[in-house]
C-alpha cells in the first residue's frame, strides 16, 4: 500500500493542496495552510476503492410519483425563527446556525427546544461546549420548561450517533460543530477535515434516520464560519446570526435554504429572560430618530419578501486633510463614493472638499441599491443644512448620469411607511407612473405626483429634482 500523505487544509475557506502554501489561491489568505492527515479507513467522505456489493445501485423513480405532501413541517413556536426556515422545520433537513460567540444562538436553539418539547417532540440537545448544569443554568433564566427536553455533554460523533439511534429524538441540537470530533480523522476539534467529517455523519443521521439536526457553528473574526465553504454545501440551511453585540436586537438571516426563500429575516431582541421577537422591526428601528435634524433621512428597504424602514445618518462637513475623510457604516462605502461623486458632478455640489460619515442607526447592514436616493438626500441635506420635511420616506436607485432608476415592489414599501403613519414620498418618477391605485396624478416643475395610500407621492427622475427640493425646503423653513 502506499504510504499515506498527507494534506493540507485552507483553515479559512476549506481549500485543499499537496503541499503547504503561504497564501491561499482560493481566498488569498495567508498563512492559514495546515496539515492534517488523510481520513483512515472507509471514511464516509472517502470514495472507496474496490469491494463494492454489486447489485445495489437503487432504481430512478418517476417525479410524478412523488408525493409532496410527505414534507411534514413541525412549528418551532417562535414565528420569526419558522419565517426564516421558510415555515418551519422539515423532517430530517439539517441546519447550520452561524454567528460570533455571544450573540445567542444557544439561547435561541433552547428556546426553540423548549416550544418543541410543549408540542410533544422528541428532542435531544447535546452540548461539546458547557456543562449540564450551565445549561440549566440558562434555561431557568429562559423560563419555565413544561415538558422535559433531553440533554447530552459529549463531543465524540459516534457516541452522539449510537445516542441518537437508541432515543429516536426528532430534533437534535448539535451546539458547536468546532467541539465536535471523530476518531477517524487525526487532526484537532474545530479544524476543516473534522469539521467537514463530522458535518458528514451528521448529514447521514439526518437523512436516513429522518432526523432533524440544528448544527451551531461559531464565526471567525473574518465572519466565516471555520471551513465554511465546506459546511454550506452539505447543510439544506444556512442561518447566520448577527448584530451588535451591544445592540440589543439580532438578526437571524437565511443565506441558504433548500425549502424556502433565502434573503428573510428573523429579527430578535435579548432581553433577561432570553430572546424575544421582534414583530414590527420597522417601528424598532425608529424608534428615537431626530425630528428637524439636518441628515437623518428615513429610507424602506427589502429583505427577501419583507419592507422594513431604517435611517439614513449623513454628517458633510469642511474637511481640514489632505483628502477627504469618508467612512460608511452599514452600507457599501464604495457606493457612497460613487454617489457622492454623481453630486459632484451632475449637480455641482462641492463634496470634494468636504468629510462624509454615513450610518445606517441602529447598525443594520443592507446593501441594497433602493437606498441610494435616501443616501444621496442625506448628503445632500447634511451639506445644505436642509432638513428634510418630517414623514418622508425616500427610496430610488440612482444611476451614473444622476438619473433615478425604479425599484421594485414600490407598492410594498409604501405600504409599510402609511403603517407607521408617514406622509409623503420621494421616489422614481418611473415607479409613480406604474402604481395603480394613484389619485389625482399630476405633471408639475418636472414631478410626477399623486396620492396612494394617504401619502402624497413625488416622482423624481434625477439626482438635481432631489437636490431642488432639499433646497426649496430649506428656503421654505427659513422664512
Ligand atoms: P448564548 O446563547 O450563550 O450565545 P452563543 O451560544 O451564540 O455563544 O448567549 C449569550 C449571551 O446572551 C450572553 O452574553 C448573555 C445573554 N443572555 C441574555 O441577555 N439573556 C438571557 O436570557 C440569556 C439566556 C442570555
Ligand atoms: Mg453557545
Amino acid at each position: 500500500m502506499a504510504k499515506a500523505r498527507s494534506v493540507f487544509f485552507c483553515q479559512e475557506c476549506g481549500y485543499e493542496s499537496s503541499k503547504w502554501m503561504g497564501q491561499c489561491p482560493a481566498c488569498h489568505a495567508w498563512n492559514t495552510f495546515v496539515e492534517e492527515a488523510p481520513i483512515k479507513g472507509s471514511g464516509s467522505s472517502q470514495a472507496s476503492g474496490g469491494g463494492r456489493r454489486r447489485g445495489s445501485a437503487k432504481e430512478p423513480v418517476r417525479l410524478s410519483g412523488i408525493k409532496a405532501d410527505e414534507e411534514v413541517r413541525t412549528g418551532t413556536g417562535i414565528g420569526e425563527l419558522d419565517r426564516v426556515l421558510g415555515g418551519g422545520i422539515v423532517r430530517g433537513s439539517l441546519v447550520l446556525v452561524g454567528g460570533d460567540p455571544g450573540i445567542g444562538k444557544s439561547t435561541l436553539l433552547l428556546q426553540m427546544c423548549r416550544n418543541l418539547a410543549e408540542q410533544g417532540v422528541r428532542v435531544l440537545y447535546v452540548s461539546g461546549e458547557e456543562s449540564l448544569v450551565q445549561i440549566r443554568m440558562r434555561a431557568e433564566r429562559i423560563g419555565i420548561f413544561k415538558n422535559d427536553i433531553y440533554l447530552l455533554c459529549e463531543t465524540d460523533l459516534e457516541d452522539i450517533r449510537e445516542t441518537v439511534l437508541k432515543y429516536r429524538p426528532q430534533v437534535l441540537i448539535i451546539d458547536s460543530i468546532q467541539t465536535m470530533y471523530c476518531d477517524g480523522v487525526s487532526s484537532g476539534p474545530g479544524s476543516v477535515s473534522q469539521v467537514r467529517e463530522a458535518t458528514n455523519i451528521l448529514m447521514q443521521l439526518a437523512k436516513q434516520e429522518g432526523v432533524s439536526v440544528f448544527i451551531i457553528g461559531h464565526v471567525t473574526k473574518e465572519g466565516v464560519v471555520a471551513g465554511p465553504r465546506v459546511l454550506e454545501h452539505m447543510v439544506d440551511t444556512v442561518l447566520y446570526f448577527e448584530g451588535d453585540r451591544q445592540a440589543s436586537y439580532r438578526i437571524l438571516r437565511s443565506v441558504k435554504n433548500r425549502f424556502g426563500s433565502t434573503n428573510e429575516i428573523g429579527v430578535f431582541e435579548m432581553k433577561g429572560s432570553g430572546l424575544e421577537q421582534v414583530l414590527n422591526p420597522s417601528e424598532f428601528m425608529l424608534g428615537g430618530r431626530p425630528q428637524d435634524a439636518s441628515g437623518s433621512v428615513i429610507s424602506c428597504a427589502l429583505e427577501g419578501t419583507r419592507p422594513i424602514l431604517v435611517e439614513v445618518q449623513a454628517l458633510v462637513c469642511r474637511t481640514s486633510f489632505q483628502i477627504p475623510r469618508r467612512t460608511a457604516a452599514g452600507i457599501d462605502y464604495n457606493r457612497v463614493n460613487l454617489l457622492m461623486a454623481v453630486l459632484e458632478k451632475r449637480v455641482g455640489l462641492k463634496l470634494g472638499s468636504c468629510d462624509a460619515y454615513i450610518n445606517l442607526a441602529g447598525g443594520m447592514k443592507l446593501n441594497e441599491p433602493s437606498l441610494d436616493m435616501a443616501v444621496a438626500a442625506a448628503v445632500v441635506s447634511s451639506y445644505m443644512n436642509a432638513a428634510m420635511p418630517p414623514d418622508t420616506l425616500v427610496f430610488g436607485e440612482i444611476g451614473l448620469s444622476g438619473e433615478i432608476r425604479s425599484v421594485t415592489q414600490a407598492e410594498n414599501r409604501i405600504r409599510e411607511a402609511a403603517k407607521l403613519g408617514f406622509k409623503h414620498c420621494l421616489m422614481p418618477a418611473s415607479n409613480v407612473e406604474r402604481i395603480e391605485d394613484l389619485d389625482g396624478r399630476k405633471r408639475e416643475n418636472g414631478l410626477i405626483t399623486g396620492s396612494c395610500q394617504g401619502i402624497s407621492l413625488s416622482g423624481m427622475s434625477s439626482v438635481r429634482d432631489l437636490c431642488r427640493y432639499i433646497s426649496a425646503g430649506a428656503k421654505g423653513s427659513g422664512e
